[in-house]
C-alpha cells in the first residue's frame, strides 16, 4: 500500500497511483475516498481497478447508480455517495453489506457517510493543488 503524500502532475500519474494501489489489495479493504470536485478521485479508481484487472473504461462518475459492481481479480464496489443528502439517504442505500471480506470497495464522497464506515479503513484525501497538479494523501485509519 502505497501510504504517504504523493504529487501527481496529470491524470496519468494519478492513475498509475492507483493501479499501484490496487496491485496491493487482497480483499476486505475499504478505500475512504475524500476530495472536491474534480480532484481526482474517479481517476484514482480507475487505476485502481486496473491494479485489479479491470478495464478502467469501465469505471465511470455513476449517474443514476450509486454502487457499480465491477469483476476483477477481485470484485470492485465502486460507489459515489456526492448525490445523497440526508443521514437517512445514505443509511439507505445498506453499505454495510459491500463491507465483505473478499471485496474490494473504493467510495467517492466518503465523509458524507463516516458513521457507517469500518473503523478499519484506508483513507483517502485529494486536493488541488493547481490546475493540473493533485496532492493525493494516502492513509492507515487505525482503529481506536
Ligand atoms: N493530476 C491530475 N490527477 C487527476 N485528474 C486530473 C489531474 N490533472 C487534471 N485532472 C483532470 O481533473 C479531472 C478529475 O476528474 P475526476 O472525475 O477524476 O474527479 P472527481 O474527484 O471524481 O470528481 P467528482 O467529485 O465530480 O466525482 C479530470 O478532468 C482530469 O482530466
Ligand atoms: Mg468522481
Amino acid at each position: 500500500m502505497p501510504f504517504g503524500s504523493h504529487d501527481s502532475m496529470n491524470p496519468d500519474q494519478t492513475r498509475q497511483l492507483g493501479c499501484t494501489l490496487g496491485k496491493t489489495l487482497r480483499g476486505g479493504e475499504v478505500l475512504a475516498i475524500t476530495g472536491e470536485l474534480g480532484s481526482g478521485k474517479t481517476q484514482l479508481v480507475k487505476g485502481i481497478a486496473q491494479g485489479l484487472d479491470i478495464a478502467p473504461s469501465e469505471i465511470t462518475s455513476p449517474t443514476f447508480a450509486l454502487i457499480h459492481e465491477h469483476e476483477g481479480r477481485l470484485p470492485l464496489y465502486h460507489i459515489d455517495l456526492y448525490r445523497l443528502e440526508t443521514p437517512r439517504d445514505i443509511e439507505s442505500i445498506g453499505l454495510e453489506e459491500y463491507f465483505t471480506r473478499n471485496a474490494v470497495v473504493a467510495i467517492e464522497w466518503a465523509e458524507r457517510a463516516t458513521s457507517l464506515l469500518p473503523p478499519n479503513r484506508v483513507q483517502i484525501t485529494l486536493s488541488h493543488l493547481d490546475d493540473d497538479t493533485r496532492r493525493v494523501i494516502i492513509s492507515e485509519r487505525e482503529r481506536t
